[in-house]
């Protein structure tokens, strides 16, 4: 893990000059403090897909999952304000926190249902397999209002569009083009159903919503679609098999668990400052600016190391230390200023939930190998964990 590169980084130059083999180089943002001052000056360092967007190569270039197609509008983390808010705000209501909570008993059945596979299982399994990975799809088909056999789709999906470094996730540019294209007949089938049929869930929402005055039209529901899907997916996933990592590299924090549930909260939280699953996100100046006294030309790439921010000395106390009982500032696992998660509130839910059943259920569950990483520096990911029960 990058983690003590990063600290070293830091101290050296807290604002990084990466140069780049196949790009014009990019500033690497180690501290939480710039991070945040950045995230949160929108109109000095944007977003915007014409300006490059939220990945480190350029958007506006290689499109979304490397196929640039114009099928999909502009996904709303790839704009600025005023039009970011605009967009941001034909999901939010449906993401509240009320409608999770209103999940939560239907969420503990999944739960269950996934404990009692495992529990029929002698020796090692996939951590992700079969509790990591199902359990976030189960809870985002709840939202999307679709069966919960369709997971295996979601997931194929999702993996692919973030899979750009991973050989194992993109076979070829045909096999990509074949994989975006039964997501996008999928997604677009679903506009349809839910415009002639409201039901209670965020794709009504989204396909029945207005932007800037108008119907939302078929291609922002397709980029809002993929958005919400890899947004809630791969980052859920890689949070609970961190942490139970970091639980097994810990058993004191989990003894201190099972001792004290009500601990939860925190540890959910220190889960995700010690996991950081987008590794980052980022921006490009639009004009000449500075960052703590460090000139920054228009037009240059700046990276925010969510995952560097997460571990500043500056900020907590003994970073390393993966400690259920710290409650100091806001970790930013989720981001920071105008493009927060939009799924922050909610998502604490779930995870507290597995940790909850794990304790409760599994209590001497423990992860046994290094298991496979994913290959990316976006999302701190895996792809397979070996977890044992005893
Ligand atoms: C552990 C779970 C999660 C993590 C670590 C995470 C992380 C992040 C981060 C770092 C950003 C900031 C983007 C930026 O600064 O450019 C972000 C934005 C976003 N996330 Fe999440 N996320 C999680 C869960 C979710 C869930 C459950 C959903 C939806 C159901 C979701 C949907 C989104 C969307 C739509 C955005 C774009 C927000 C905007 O541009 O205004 N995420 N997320």
């Amino acid at each position: 893990m990058p983690y003590a590169l990063f600290a070293e980084l830091r101290k050296a130059a807290p604002r990084h000059w990466n140069p780049e083999s196949d790009g014009v180089g990019f500033w690497s943002v180690l501290g939480y403090e710039d991070i945040t001052a950045i995230s949160k000056d929108p109109q000095t360092f944007s977003s915007a897909d014409a300006n490059g967007g939220h990945r480190i190569f350029n958007e506006n270039e290689r499109g979304v999952g490397d196929l640039g197609s114009s099928a999909i509008g502009v996904l709303f983390i790839s704009t600025d304000p005023p039009r970011h808010r605009a967009y941001r705000s034909t999901v939010l209501p449906g993401l509240k926190l009320t409608r999770v909570r209103a999940m939560t008993e239907r969420l503990k059945a999944r739960i269950a249902g996934l404990l009692d596979t495992v529990a029929e299982i002698s020796g090692e399994f996939d951590f992700i397999e079969h509790l990591a990975a199902p359990f976030p799809l189960l809870t985002l088909a709840e939202l999307f209002g679709v069966p919960a056999s369709d997971i295996d789709k979601l997931y194929a999906w999702s993996n692919a569009l973030v899979g750009e470094d991973d050989p194992t996730l993109r076979i070829s540019p045909a096999q990509m083009a074949e994989t975006l294209g039964d997501m996008l007949g999928y997604a677009s089938y679903l506009f349809d159903l839910r415009r002639a049929a409201l039901q209670d869930d965020i794709l009504s929402l989204l396909a029945n919503g207005t932007l800037a005055g108008g119907p939302i039209s078929r291609a922002n529901f397709l980029g809002t679609f993929i958005l919400l899907l890899v947004g809630s997916n791969e980052t859920t996933r890689n949070a609970i098999a961190h942490g139970r990592v970091a639980f097994t590299e810990n058993p004191d924090q989990w003894r201190l668990l099972g001792e004290q549930p009500a601990l939860m909260p925190l540890a959910v939280r220190e889960i995700l400052r010690c996991s950081s699953p987008v590794f980052h996100m980022r921006r490009t100046a639009m004009r000449d600016t500075e960052i703590n006294g460090q000139p920054i030309k228009q037009a240059a790439k700046l990276v925010l190391w969510y995952a560097a921010g997460n571990r500043d000395e500056a900020v907590f106390s003994d970073p390393q230390r993966f400690d259920i009982t710290r409650n100091q500032r806001l970790h930013m696992a989720f981001g920071t200023g105008e493009h927060t998660c939009v799924g922050n509130r909610l998502v604490e839910v779930p995870i507290a939930l597995m940790f909850d059943a794990l304790l409760t259920r599994l209590p001497t569950l423990r992860i046994t190998g290094a298991g496979r990483r994913l290959l990316s520096n976006f999302i701190n990911g895996y792809l397979q964990l070996p977890a044992a029960r005893a």
